[in-house]
């Protein structure tokens, strides 16, 4: 319970038209997580991994409710332009009314759990709190490895904090003596609402991930980019990592990449560079304030990892793999027959049978996966092997570098720096990217995903890269981070990634590194600075030499015919595109073509 009355009138309201038989406040203890461990097994949701892996379940979800659902995601600012040409948008009180319909009742028979949660360490001056009410014990156990919950959090608030508020159902009401199904949802009526204006946030008929874990992209990115404009600080689509160099000198790069475009992967990477480290600060998000030194710092504010679970493996992302030993919960993996997870590239060798995440038989060579492709683990950060010691540091860490970076399969170069910071900037808003299976919708589309936010920026979109000028111009420029634009996922023209990816993007951080601390050859050209030949450490990398060449050389022709596409993407901001902005378009344009000539 609490001592805050608009908390507590809250909640009673809530309880009032949703309906539950029951109210549990959380209070984040262990003891907590098992009880919704023991609910979701007796449910049918969950299976116990014991004593495989101590204190982890394994869950899946119903085959209609997989991923995050942008087509179903609102923001319904008090006026239309403020959400928009890249969100969907409705009238906040229309939406209310809608909302308020799907909700009454929507949680007969069901527990109502109140989740008071802290995104950031407790008591940090950049974290900020929140409260999820939610009927789903799945979204209690995420949490509690997501986000710090409980008690601690309610003396934070005291009796009049302020709170983000998050009202959560998966819509399913259990009315009469009819049985509950393992994954209850409600697939046709979808809702992912957020209230910028009055920082709210109504999700209804999904349990899963990003439309569920209100505190991950609806609090951390939608609301709270909204604040950051608001207050002057960034709430960015970023992994954190912390890079050591042979000599011990240290510095911290974030990294804005698209869902499932390798963030994690980064953020854990082991170094084939002989003598460098890495170590991780946060995979997903960054929430970044102007010191009292006018640097900028960073905080990871979730408190575990939501990763994609395909592809991961021993190999790929150790730390990752060694993070899941115990305390995680797997979502859409398929199962071994000893009741182990598996899924795509876990192992060299595929396990002769399996049953697949839709609970048929599966063996190699059956032609369709085992694994969802976007099947995810949920396990604490603090059981990452190459987690820093610092992570939680309330005032954060200080940032030397910024990396942007999609998959392109074509134009853009291995790594482009900036030529400064309103140059950064553009190269942040024109970034373009695949689709992948971590959104509904189809795979493999190119679309422009500025910053990695597409799905994630809370408001006007040309209002959002106004902000990152301004926070430009808040700060000296040798105080700034410097901005990079990279491309892992540049293919031949068979099809294959020309560049090996993972330990081996260590390279381009040993160059970022060396640039930032004043050595590091570059060469100017009409894109950006590009590694001088010789300045990326290659030794040792198994490539072919004309997959080099083809990694680190400007495509002026691609580039020239890649204008037309950046201009519509600007005009779709119409006069909210700041004028800085189409100046470093026509520069651009310019550059290449009087290098084209
Ligand atoms: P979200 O959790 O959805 O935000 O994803 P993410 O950005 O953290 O992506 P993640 O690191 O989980 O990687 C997604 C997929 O891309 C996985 O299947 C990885 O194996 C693959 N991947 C990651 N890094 C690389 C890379 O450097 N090269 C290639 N080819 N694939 C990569
Ligand atoms: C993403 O899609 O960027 C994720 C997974 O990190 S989810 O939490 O579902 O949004
Ligand atoms: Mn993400």
């Amino acid at each position: 319970m609490t001592r805050h009355l608009h908390l507590a009138e809250w909640v009673n309201q809530v309880a009032a038209f949703c309906q539950p038989d029951l109210v549990h406040w959380c209070d984040g203890s262990p003891e907590e997580y098992q009880l919704m461990l023991r609910l979701m097994v007796q449910a049918g949701t969950a299976m116990r991994m014991d004593p495989m892996r101590p204190n982890s379940v394994f869950v899946r979800s119903d085959p209609a409710d997989v991923a995050r659902v942008e087509d179903r995601t609102y923001i319904c600012s008090q006026r239309k332009e403020d959400a928009g040409p890249t969100n969907n948008w409705a009238a906040p009180a229309e939406m209310k009314a809608t909302l308020t319909g799907l909700f009454t009742g929507s949680m007969k028979g069901r527990t109502l759990y109140v989740i008071p949660y802290s995104m950031g360490p407790v008591g940090s001056p950049i974290a900020k709190i929140g409260v999820e009410i939610t009927d789903s014990p799945y979204v209690v156990a995420n949490m509690h490895i997501m986000t710090r919950v409980g008690a601690k959090v309610l003396d934070v608030l005291g009796t009049d904090g302020e709170f983000v508020k998050g009202l959560h159902s998966v819509g399913a009401p259990l009315e009469g003596s009819a049985p509950d199904v393992p994954w209850p949802c409600n697939a046709s009526n979808k809702y992912i609402c957020h209230f910028p204006d009055t920082r709210e946030i109504w999700s209804f008929g999904s349990g899963y991930g990003g439309n569920a874990l209100l505190g991950k992209k609806c609090h951390a990115l939608r609301i709270a980019s909204v604040q950051a404009r608001d207050e002057g600080w960034m709430a960015e689509h970023m992994l954190i990592l912390k890079l050591t160099s042979p000599k011990g000198e240290v510095r911290y790069v974030t990294g804005a990449f698209p869902s499932a475009c390798g963030k994690t992967n980064l953020a854990m990477l082991v170094p084939t560079v002989p003598g460098w480290k890495v170590e991780t600060i946060g995979d997903d998000i960054a929430w970044m304030k102007f010191g009292p030194d006018g640097r900028l710092y960073a905080i990871n504010p979730e408190a575990g990892f939501f990763g994609v679970a395909p592809g991961t493996s021993m190999k790929s992302n150790p730390n990752a793999l060694l993070s899941l030993k115990a305390n995680s919960i797997f979502t859409n993996c398929a199962m071994t027959p000893d009741g182990d997870v598996w899924w795509e590239y876990m192992t060299d060798k595929e396990p002769p049978e399996l049953m697949d995440w839709l609970r048929r038989p599966w063996r190699p060579g059956i032609g369709r996966k085992a694994a969802h492709p976007n099947s995810r683990f949920t396990a604490p950060a603090r059981q990452c092997p190459v987690i820093a010691p610092e992570w939680e540091d309330p005032k954060g860490v200080p940032i030397s570098a910024m990396l942007f970076g999609g998959r392109r399969a074509t134009v853009v170069p291995l790594v482009t720096e900036a030529f400064n910071w309103q140059h950064g900037t553009f190269l942040g808003s024109i970034m373009g990217s695949e689709t992948t299976a971590a959104a509904t919708g189809k795979v493999g589309q190119l679309r422009r995903d500025p910053f990695a936010m597409l799905p994630f920026c809370g408001y006007h979109m040309g209002d959002y890269f106004a902000h990152w000028l301004r926070i430009g111009a808040s700060a000296r420029p040798e105080q700034l981070p410097r901005l990079y634009y990279v491309n892992w996922f540049r293919q031949d023209a068979g099809g294959h990634f020309l560049w090996p990816g993972y330990g081996e993007n260590s390279r381009v951080l040993k160059w970022v590194f060396e640039r930032v601390t004043g050595g590091g050859e570059a060469i100017d050209t009409p894109i950006g600075r590009l590694p001088a030949p010789g300045a990326l450490d290659v030794k040792g990398l198994d490539i072919a030499p004309e997959a080099l060449d083809i990694l680190m050389k400007v495509d002026i022709a691609g580039w020239l015919a890649e204008l037309p596409s950046i201009k519509k993407h600007y005009e779709s901001f119409g006069d909210r595109l700041p004028a800085g902005l189409n100046k470093e378009l026509s520069d651009l344009e310019k550059r290449l073509l009087a290098a084209g000539v």
